[in-house]
């Protein structure tokens, strides 16, 4: 079969230039964490607040006996909750989002984090932050009038102050524990 010359190169540009998109997504994909997120697990949305997992005191940044952190929001029109989270860098940390009422996104900049946040599903990512500093989480699925004002922030600070923190908290948990229990002897 005859091909004319110039046509050749260009059919060889057009393919190295998919194999260097292939490459590039293949590279996020292997070695920088980047993937479509592919958790399937449903919720009843209308219950979220009843649900275990999703209760009001359980959101935000928990940590597991293993040492696990895993931080679950919840994104209603206009605002991710909870509004603040204080997360330690350089670590893994498991973000688990629920929608409490319509379609959602969450894009924090300079992470992998980028998901759809769909009513009835949970979106699952991992992720984890090499600097501290200030990350905004920013809807990025338009839901509403407010949907320009839908944010919150996650402040990352170094892993050994995280931990301080950490123990601080427990401590003074401690504290009003067993005050209520000298409180209760009496
Ligand atoms: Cu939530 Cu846009």
């Amino acid at each position: 079969m005859h091909i004319d010359p110039l046509e050749k190169k260009w059919i060889q540009i057009s393919l190295g230039m998919v194999s260097l998109f292939m490459g590039i997504i293949m590279i996020d994909a292997l070695f920088h964490g980047v993937n479509a997120p592919s958790n399937v697990e449903t919720i009843d949305s209308r219950k979220i607040h009843l649900s275990e997992e999703f209760a009001e005191e359980n959101l935000g940044v928990q940590v597991a006996e293993n040492g696990d952190i895993t931080v679950r929001m919840v994104a209603g029109r206009y605002a991710f909750f909870p509004k603040h989270i204080t997360l330690p860098a350089e670590t893994k940390v498991t973000f688990r989002w629920v929608s409490m009422d319509v379609l959602h996104g969450v894009h924090m900049p300079m992470t992998n984090m980028s998901t759809m946040i769909v009513p009835g599903y949970v979106s699952q990512i991992e992720s984890s932050f090499p600097r501290p500093g200030e990350y905004p989480m920013l809807c990025n699925e338009y839901c509403g009038l407010g949907h320009d004002h839908m944010w919150s922030k996650a402040l990352v600070i170094e892993k050994e102050e995280w931990e301080a923190m950490r123990a601080k908290q427990a401590a003074a948990l401690n504290i009003t524990a067993t005050a209520d229990e000298e409180s209760n002897n009496e």
